[in-house]
């Protein structure tokens, strides 16, 4: 028989799980509380950019194997395994992240569960969190069982990431969760993805440690930057050639303005936050230093920027490129290039912002901002142009259509990814973070 999944919450991860579950060839209906989204995902389109997604959700709704609702009753009704897949935002003011979307959604399924249900968390949760939930499960739906899943996709690659992921975990408390979830995944374990089967804590702490460790390695390139500017030397060399280290390994080993994005900023502070709940508040006391070293970026490429134009942002055009908080999404969420567009704003610069998918986003979080579709059109009359998230038009862009200018033109590079002699060529002076200044 088809296994019926339902998926609570379809926001990036969930969307992206109940199409991939219905690629796999189930039957999956996704649940959200938000009509409207709910509508879109219907209606076979995707209510944010994610390439790859729209192909997988209207073929499989196409199929008959996928629908949404907003009917937690009608999703409790037609499956047996159910994916938490609900946002675990920061809460506003602490460092703890929130967790009122995944308490309250399993609040609204559990009345309806069918007898043997298998609740299965995916959101990036605080250790301890499916326990507490086994306990509240145990009293109201006695048969139903809880399990987490953590889910290690990227935006941008999430489709690929769900259906041919790294490795698979699980934390169950049964042979019974375990089997149904190796059921699940069972097309995936057959082209030897591996399959971790762990307790709860573990499970959860996978995930968070994962993310710790990438914005670790992300912060030692950011901080060596800052060494090798204050020495001259260059740090995308420096980094390539530690990366030959296969120990060390060259992915996510570049240097510039840092992460941002809904995960790596704020899971590092919830896990600080939860370690220090639990007594372990010093093992991760560097993940305060991995923080800061990440928001220094920031400051560093405003403080070049106001350096570029003699020590005033007043009345100057600045060009910032990228809203979006890394390439290939139009996430805005913690996004380092529209935290600099708005310091900059704030500090008097008359700040145009260029994406090539985020600006809706961007002008909803950031209204006072002005916002310019066409690249030309934004680049031509800076003064300082910044480039700030990477997506691939930007490297492919020739700063000779821009023709002369009357005045001398600045380019800062916080990705390390332009090619400073073919803006040097264009009559425009070019500084990147860590690298020497000509
Ligand atoms: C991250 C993790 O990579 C996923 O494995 C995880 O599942 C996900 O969070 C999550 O918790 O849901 P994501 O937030 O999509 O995924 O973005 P990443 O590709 O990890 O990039 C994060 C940030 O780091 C971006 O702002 C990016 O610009 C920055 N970054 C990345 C660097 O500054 N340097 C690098 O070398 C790599």
């Amino acid at each position: 028989m088809t296994l019926r999944l339902s998926v609570i919450g379809t926001g990036y991860l969930g969307a992206t799980h109940a199409a991939c579950m219905a690629e796999l060839g189930y039957e999956v209906i996704g649940v959200d509380i938000d009509p409207a989204k709910v509508e879109i995902l219907q209606s076979g389109r995707v209510p944010f950019y994610e390439p790859g997604l729209p192909e997988v959700l209207a073929r499989n709704i196409a199929a008959g194997r996928l629908r949404f609702t907003t009917s937690m009753s009608e999703a409790a009704a037609t499956a047996d395994i159910h994916f938490i897949c609900v946002g675990t935002p920061q809460q506003s003011g602490a460092n703890a992240a929130d967790l009122s979307q995944v308490f309250g959604s399993i609040q609204a399924l559990t009345p309806h569960l069918r007898a043997g249900a298998l609740v299965v968390g995916k959101s990036t949760v605080p250790v301890g969190t499916a326990a507490v939930l086994a306990e509240q499960l145990a009293l109201t739906a006695p048969t139903a069982e809880v399990a987490w899943n953590p889910e290690f996709l990227r935006e941008g690659f999430a489709v690929a990431d769900t259906l041919h992921p790294d490795r698979l975990v699980v934390g169950v408390r049964s042979q019974r969760a375990e089997d149904l979830l190796r059921e699940v995944y069972a097309p995936l374990i057959a082209q030897d993805v591996p399959f971790l089967v762990t307790d709860f804590p573990t499970a959860e702490l996978v995930k968070v440690a994962a993310n710790s460790f990438l914005a670790t390695k992300i912060s030692f390139i950011n901080a060596m930057a800052e060494v090798c500017e204050a020495a001259g030397a260059d740090i995308t060399q420096l980094a390539e050639a530690i990366g030959y280290d296969p120990r060390i390994g060259n992915r996510f080993l570049a240097a510039g303005l840092g992460f941002g994005g809904g995960c790596l900023p704020k899971d590092i502070r919830a896990f600080m936050a939860r370690a220090g709940e639990i007594g372990a508040e010093e093992a991760l006391a560097f993940l305060r230093e991995v923080d800061q070293i990440n928001l220094r970026q920031r400051t560093h490429t405003v403080n070049l920027a106001r350096a570029a134009l003699d020590g005033s942002f007043a009345g100057k055009n600045v060009t910032v490129l990228g809203a979006a908080f890394k390439p290939d999404s139009d996430d805005v969420r913690d996004s380092p290039a529209l935290a600099v567009a708005a310091a900059i704003l704030n500090a008097g610069g008359n700040v145009v912002v260029h994406d090539p998918k985020a600006l809706e986003n961007a002008a909803r979080v950031y209204p006072t901002l002005t916002y310019v579709e066409d690249l030309a059109q934004a680049l031509a009359d800076a003064e300082l142009v910044l480039h700030l998230t990477e997506w691939p038009e930007y490297r492919e862009f020739d700063p000779t259509t821009l023709g002369s200018s009357p005045r001398q033109r600045h380019l800062i590079d916080a990705r390390n990814r332009l090619d400073p002699l073919v803006w040097r060529a264009s009559g425009w002076t070019y500084r990147a973070l860590g690298r020497p200044t000509a």
